[in-house]
């Protein structure tokens, strides 16, 4: 297998061990298993099942981290097998992104007796509900007893590293020896939800002195099963574990049975042929997604990377549950959903696995009660996503957190960050832009479009000297600045928001009027409440500045303190400017992360290049990257505007956020929305793809010099599009006749023919 397809770690340092875990996660979207090593015990272990949350005493509901299903040890003459008391010879751990395998070698000596094990994990994609680990063990330069203790270790909580939060979501209710395999059925504290994990562990020789040696033991809430094999000097054993997990969310009969009945097929089929199966999922995956870059292993290898973790947190058989902002890979935010999945996620899952992308809506649509919740306790109409979610839709964002003096500090971004709603409808839009799906339209996106214009519209406030709308007291996708007037992202989408819900109740009108009407009715609209929408977006406030194109990120953000970067890290990214006070940086005009430029990116196609430029080129300079979120976005409108300068550079932050840990935060979890950053850097930017005004699909790539190729698939209109792009030429292929733009020049592709179009090279518009 090519190097461009494995993440490798080398060298084992245990003060790593915790943000491996996060690296080397595997996940299928309905559960995370962190990549937890076994032959260790400094760790953030960690099982996360998509969906189950709980609050009990935490101060908001959290992702659960449920019982432990991983836990096995390795003992020689009843020493155990661990990489921090032995000497270690041989080490290696590395995931293989185009197999979904996680695989790690070591050699031990454990009093001079030198033990090799080769291990192999997977979560499988072909069942959800079944993981795997392969154990190849060979005594190097003895023979005797070899002692193989597997666990389901029900003492797992949340907060293992944050004492004072540190809390169990749920109470075990049985331990049952399954002879041979152990079943742990756990309730959650809260909603009762039912979990069941179990496990067997099979030896390939020896299987009957393997199985008459087995013990069944309970420490409390661990139970186990312990073996012992006899082994000859060289030879070579496997010992298999399988583990199969059912919650009372997803299955309706008995869990406990499900998942015992669900083990022991799956001991049946074995390993290899759950592999193949589960491969094979990887394969159509991979034939669907991959991006290729030539010339450039590092950006090759770092984009399959964020590929395969994107793909691996979410799946289209559940629209009750979405990606949240670290994914199934660690307790980072709570587990919490924010706009991450909707504005930076999604674009990827639309063009390649649409299915998931509705499914990823339908979750929105299906926690609107709580979101109707939020908005009545803002005292307004219609539906308020909340800024962090879990299952239901209400605010989850915590109200206060301690700053690292210990202050307890005010956490605004639940009362203010409205514009969530707006990009949810957004959202919306976009698939349906790209996949056609009117269906869909109206039966799940109409009422979401309705039902935040009506929270729009309830929530702008009339300034009768300036005759204007004006929405006060908001944060704006830049952190560093609250309660703030007229942000204008805020603003621009929520007018956006409310014409598009304009248009929309007319298209349904006229599509489908019993419909249309029912469906009033149900969220309470009048027809006068769809002529107001109409007047707020014609006199919605956008400050600009007076003379220029530049647009004021909020109402009297000029007149905050201007600094400009000047110096970078090594590393690339921004020093604080001398004389900035970085516990107050709301004084200056320094954000954390884009906004302006986020909203000429997410609405692109409603604003000129000369209006992109200007804003370009004034907030990049302003721009402190503090959120994992900012530099894609840079490098894609840099590419727009043509300054290409920083392209490279951002991307490469991005597609390398946790693999170098550049926020300095990896064991806590994946930051998947520079997953999603990553690809749109790689298809909207490099790979040049925009919709126009006339939902013409656009190409104006641009390559770094190292790179020959690049590589792109997309699905349009359920269609798939192949493109490849070259320093000169981008080459077309297409599953159906279709009509492209390339430099803003007009292309007609024929079916399955493969269309060569020489590139410019120059950045203008019509
Ligand atoms: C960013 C938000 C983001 C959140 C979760 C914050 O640091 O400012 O834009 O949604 O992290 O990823």
């Amino acid at each position: 297998m090519s190097n461009l397809w494995k993440i490798v770690q080398e060298k084992y340092s245990p003060e790593l061990n915790r943000r491996y875990e996060t690296i080397f996660t595997l996940a299928n979207g309905y559960r995370g298993l962190r990549g937890f090593n076994e032959f260790s015990q400094i760790d953030e272990r960690g099982n996360f099942i998509a969906g189950v949350f709980d609050k009990a005493a935490a101060p908001v509901c959290e992702l659960v981290n449920c019982p432990d299903p991983i836990d096995i040890r390795f003992f020689v003459d009843n020493e155990v097998c661990d990489l921090d008391c032995l000497p270690v010879n041989h080490f290696k751990r590395y995931l293989d992104i185009r197999a979904g395998t996680l695989n790690t070698e070591i050699e031990v000596e454990i009093k001079k007796k030198k033990l090799e094990i080769k291990t192999q994990r997977f979560v499988s994609r072909n069942d959800v509900h079944r993981w795997t680990a392969e154990y190849c063990i060979r005594p190097i330069n003895f023979s005797g007893k070899i002692t193989v203790e597997s666990m389901i270790d029900g003492d797992v909580t949340n907060g293992s590293y944050d004492p004072s939060n540190r809390i169990r979501h749920y109470q075990v209710k049985e331990r049952v020896d399954l002879k041979p395999g152990l079943a742990m059925q756990v309730f959650t504290i809260d909603n009762n939800i039912e979990i069941v994990e179990s496990s067997l562990i099979t030896c390939d020789r020896s299987d009957e002195q393997f199985i008459n040696s087995r013990k069944y033991k309970e420490y409390g809430d661990v139970i186990g099963e312990v073996c012992d094999l006899f082994v000859t000097k060289g030879e070579s054993y496997s010992i298999c574990k399988y583990g199969v997990t059912f919650t009372s969310r997803e299955c309706k009969g008995n869990v406990l049975n499900s998942a015992k009945n669900n083990l022991e097929k799956f001991t049946e089929d074995g390993f290899e042929c759950e592999k193949k199966s589960h491969q094979s999922v990887w394969d159509n995956i991979w034939a669907m997604s991959d991006i290729e870059i030539e010339g450039d292993d590092k950006a090759q290898r770092g984009i399959r990377y964020n590929i395969f973790q994107m793909s691996s947190s979410a799946y289209e058989k559940d629209p009750c549950v979405s990606i949240a902002a670290k994914a199934l890979h660690g307790e980072g935010y709570k587990g919490h959903v924010f706009w991450d999945t909707e504005i930076y996620l999604l674009p990827f899952f639309i063009y390649t696995y649409p299915e998931v992308a509705r499914a990823l809506l339908l979750y929105r649509y299906n926690t609107l009660a709580g979101a109707r919740k939020n908005a009545e306790l803002h005292h307004c109409r219609g539906a308020r996503f909340p800024w962090e979610s879990a299952s239901d839709g209400v605010e989850e964002t915590p109200k206060w957190k301690a700053d690292s003096k210990g202050n307890v500090v005010r956490i605004w971004t639940g009362d203010e960050q409205y514009h969530i709603s707006a990009d949810i409808a957004y959202a919306y839009y976009e698939y349906n832009r790209a996949v056609r799906d009117e269906l869909f339209l109206k039966q799940y996106g109409a009422e979401i479009f309705l039902d935040t214009a009506l929270f729009w519209q309830s929530r702008v406030e009339y300034n009768k000297a300036e005759d204007r709308y004006e929405i006060n007291k908001v944060i704006g996708p830049d952190e560093f600045h609250l309660h703030v007037n007229n942000n204008v992202y805020t603003n621009y989408l929520a007018k956006w928001n409310l014409r598009k819900a304009s248009e929309i109740a007319a298209w349904l009108e006229n599509k489908d009027s019993e419909f249309y009407k029912k469906l009033l009715k149900k969220l309470k609209i009048r027809k006068e409440d769809i002529a107001g929408w109409t007047k707020i977006t014609e006199k919605i406030y956008i400050p600009m500045s007076k003379n220029s194109k530049l647009i004021e990120q909020f109402e009297g953000y000029f007149n905050r303190k201007d600094f400009v970067v000047s110096e970078y890290e090594n590393n690339g990214m921004p020093v604080w400017p001398e004389g900035v006070d970085k516990d107050h940086p709301d004084e200056t005009q320094l954000l954390k992360q884009p906004d302006v430029v986020m909203l000429l990116l997410v609405l692109g196609e409603e604003f000129d290049l000369e209006t992109k430029k200007t804003n370009y080129e004034y907030y990049e300079k302003r721009c402190m990257h503090k959120s994992s979120l900012s530099p894609s976005m840079y490098s894609i409108m840099g590419l727009k505007v043509g300054d290409t300068r920083n392209a490279y550079k951002y991307f490469i932050k991005t597609v390398y956020t946790d693999l170098e840990d550049n926020q300095g935060n990896a064991a806590k979890g994946l930051h998947v929305a520079s997953n999603g950053g990553s690809w749109q850097c790689a298809v909207f930017g490099f790979g040049g793809m925009s919709i126009d005004q006339n939902e013409i699909l656009n190409f104006n790539p641009w390559l770094p010099d190292v790179w020959s190729r690049l590589s792109y698939k997309i699905i349009w209109r359920g269609y798939r599009l192949n493109v490849d792009v070259f320093s000169d030429k981008i080459v077309f292929l297409s599953e159906a006749d279709i009509s492209i733009k390339v430099s803003f020049k007009e292309y007609k592709i024929k079916k399955n023919e493969r269309k060569e179009v020489k590139l410019t090279g120059k950045i203008k518009e019509d």
